[in-house]
């Protein structure tokens, strides 16, 4: 019997009550295609900082490096620490774990409403290949005099030629197999003139070599009202890393709910862990009411079976959230529905075990 080891990272908020779904799920569809699974929770963020003052121990990254996936809820808890001290672990996972391609799928699904007008199951159905290693997210700037009234902070984006040409490759690899075979990369060359300005030469370097694939490119601020008003003309799109992250929140949200959208950070060459979460945070607004759509931690980790070869598992997953949402009964508030979290991950259970 085939076995798998994972490292379970509920975090905090709803990604606590997210995951343990998400982790029902798991072993149910193993138990019924016959493959073991190893899961090893680790009980970091705001529960470990208030017993040891940090959000996760100081080996945490050896820890999980003997993993080759991870699965994480969410972290973040902003009434009681700061984002920029909960959030470190996971900036520092995706870039020393070298999970350079975030892969965000984002559909609408058939019996979801989206908040877009007229819009119908299906035409939206894409993908945004995020760059998840540098870019933005680098740890590159400081504070000069910051608690004066000279005060200054500097934040510096670095994007370097191997970083961006093997995520341009990614999205046009990932355009490449989907069925429109089209790739849209979103830049700002018109007035970041050098970051920018190099993504758009490396995609006009690397594009000859994909023939087959179609290719555009939308200004950041034009490529949030496209999605907005014509969302079916995009089917993959590659972007930096805090483009990706800005527009996964909207094709996220124009699918139906964010709760609905899964994410890997995958580490292509399987050197490293890679990670799975769901788009969304931890959400204190509906924390610890039990309210949460845990249909996104259970596509995230319905990705990682894909992942670990497991792909029967994987389509098992994805075929029954997809008929679950069609029949729109158990669903969670932000749908439209009123079941709760264990209510809906309850259904999907009980679908997976009549198949
Ligand atoms: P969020 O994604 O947590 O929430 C945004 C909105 O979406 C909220 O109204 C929330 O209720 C709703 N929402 C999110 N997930 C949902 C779900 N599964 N079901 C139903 N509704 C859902 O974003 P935020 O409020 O900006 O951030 C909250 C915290 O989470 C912050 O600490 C932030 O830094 C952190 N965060 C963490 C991650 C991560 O761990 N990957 C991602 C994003 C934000
Ligand atoms: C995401 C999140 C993270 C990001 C935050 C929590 C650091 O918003 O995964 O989309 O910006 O990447
Ligand atoms: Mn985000």
């Amino acid at each position: 019997m085939k076995k798998y080891d994972i490292a379970l990272y509920p975090g905090d908020g709803i990604g606590i009550e997210v995951i343990a779904e998400a982790k029902k799920v798991l072993n149910t569809v193993a138990d019924k295609l016959g493959f073991s699974l190893n899961i090893t929770e680790f009980p970091w963020g705001h529960r470990y900082w208030k017993e040891h003052g940090k959000v996760a121990p100081d080996d945490f990254l050896s820890i999980l490096s003997d993993y080759p996936v991870i699965l994480l809820g969410a972290i973040g808890d902003p009434a009681n620490v700061p984002d920029h001290i909960t959030l470190v672990p996971l900036i520092e996972m995706r870039q020393k774990f070298d999970q350079y391609a975030c892969v965000r799928p984002a559909k609408l699904f058939s019996g979801v409403r989206s908040p877009l007008a007229d819009r119908k199951a299906g035409e939206i159905d894409l993908v945004v290949i995020r760059e998840n290693s540098e870019g933005e997210y680098v740890d590159a700037g400081g504070f000069f005099k910051s608690k004066t009234s000279d005060g200054m902070a500097m934040q510096t984006a670095i994007h370097t030629r191997k970083g961006v040409e093997r995520i341009i490759r990614y999205g046009f690899e990932t355009a490449r197999k989907r069925k429109n075979k089209h790739l849209t990369m979103v830049t700002k060359s018109n007035a970041l003139k050098y970051g920018m300005v190099f993504w758009d030469q490396v995609l006009q370097t690397i594009a000859p070599e994909y023939p087959d694939v179609k290719t555009n490119k939308y200004h950041v601020d034009a490529m949030c009202m496209a999605l907005v008003q014509k969302p079916q003309v995009f089917d993959c799109i590659v972007c930096s890393n805090m483009f990706g992250d800005i527009i996964s929140d909207l094709t996220g949200a124009i699918s139906g709910s964010i709760g609905l959208a899964p994410s890997s950070n995958i580490n292509p060459e399987r050197l490293y862990p890679s990670l799975f979460e769901p788009v969304h945070g931890s959400a204190p607004d509906i924390a610890g009411k039990n309210v949460a759509n845990p249909v996104a931690a259970i596509r995230s980790a319905a990705m990682m079976l894909d992942f670990l070869g497991e792909s029967e598992a994987a389509a098992m997953i994805e075929n029954i959230v997809e008929s679950y949402l069609n029949d729109q009964k158990f669903l969670t508030r932000d749908l439209g529905g009123n079941a709760t979290t264990s209510e809906a991950g309850s259904e999907i259970i009980r679908r997976i075990n009549s198949r």
